[in-house]
């Protein structure tokens, strides 16, 4: 199932290469379009039903709609358009707890795990139908193409791309309530403009919807610590929020994210600070 996806993201630029990596999961051997697909995609919207009894949907519509779109635009000369298949969707939202990352990725997955009510692109129907999933279309327009799909840095209208972008400015334009964005302050250029977030994300979030845009700049804990909310590129974040007249808060270092990390890697020295300064099921909030 898994084998090195590097040398098939080569020429993107790498936050984008990172996200979307976090949304394919282990990158499949075969090139082509994943095989079963059709089973894995209704299975999950089965499954999705179950988790979101409210939602109304009909699975097989959304495969018709997606599998017409995908063969429909199978020359890879112009963006697949989806919109067919997102119309058949009536996503549910969430009035709080939009959270937004770059370049964080690990940690985002154990942040969202552990029961706080955080809502990524990976938890809408969409982001949980392709997750992990590769797709194309063959060109004489007769079906999916399971031998082999064009890599990400051959062409410029990725189907699997086209969704995620798709997916990701639908996601950015629902968020309300009290909006999380997570950055990465151990790297230069922490907001980066061409990051999902940075180059249309955060341009789709709108000031009226968004209670508090709530930046948390998290660093390794044993460094380095080259950006915060008073140094680098995340200042350029608060410009621009403030000039759109969002609300929005930043924080450095926050405590529950800093436990987080700790229990990945308990191993680093600054943990045993952790260990003794805070208190472990006050900040983590579990019950
Ligand atoms: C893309 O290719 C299809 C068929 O090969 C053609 O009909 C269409 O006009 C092309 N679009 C562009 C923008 O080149
Ligand atoms: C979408 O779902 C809501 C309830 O979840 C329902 O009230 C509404 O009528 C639905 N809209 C469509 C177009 O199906
Ligand atoms: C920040 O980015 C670096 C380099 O990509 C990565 O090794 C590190 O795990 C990231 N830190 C956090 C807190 O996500
Ligand atoms: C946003 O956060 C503030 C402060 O924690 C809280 O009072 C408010 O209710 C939150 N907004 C929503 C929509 O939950």
């Amino acid at each position: 199932m898994s084998s090195s996806p590097t040398s098939h993201y080569s020429g993107m630029s790498s936050v984008t290469v990172w996200f979307i990596m976090f949304l394919l999961g282990p990158v499949q051997a075969q090139l082509g379009t994943t095989p079963n697909i059709k089973h894995i995609v209704v299975g999950r919207c089965y499954n999705y039903i179950t988790l979101y009894p409210n939602m109304r949907l009909d699975c097989e519509d959304i495969w018709r709609q997606f599998e017409e779109s995908v063969v429909r635009q199978s020359s890879f000369n112009e963006t697949v358009d989806y919109h067919q298949m997102f119309s058949a969707i009536n996503q549910t939202w969430p009035s709080d707890g939009f959270l937004f990352w770059s370049k964080t990725r690990r940690l985002v997955e154990s942040y969202t795990s552990i029961g706080r009510d955080f809502w990524t692109l990976a938890d809408t129907l969409v982001g949980y139908l392709f997750t992990g999933l590769v797709w194309c279309g063959r060109e004489d327009k007769s079906g999916f193409n399971f031998k082999s799909c064009p890599t990400w840095a051959e062409i410029k209208h990725h189907p699997v791309y086209s969704l995620w972008r798709q997916a990701s400015l639908n996601f950015a334009e629902m968020a309300r309530g009290n909006i999380t964005v997570l950055l990465n302050g151990s790297i230069r250029n922490a907001f980066n403009r061409e990051s999902m977030f940075g180059s249309f994300e955060l341009d789709a979030l709108d000031p009226c919807r968004a209670e508090s845009v709530n930046i948390k700049v998290v660093t390794d804990l044993d460094g380095p610590f080259i950006e915060s909310c008073n140094q680098g590129s995340v200042v350029d974040l608060i410009q621009i929020l403030r000039s759109r007249g969002f609300h929005w808060t930043c924080t450095d270092n926050d405590e529950s994210l800093m436990i987080l990390q700790c229990i990945q890697n308990p191993k680093q020295s600054s943990c045993q600070k952790c260990a003794n300064s805070f208190s472990l099921r006050r900040s983590l909030k579990m019950n």
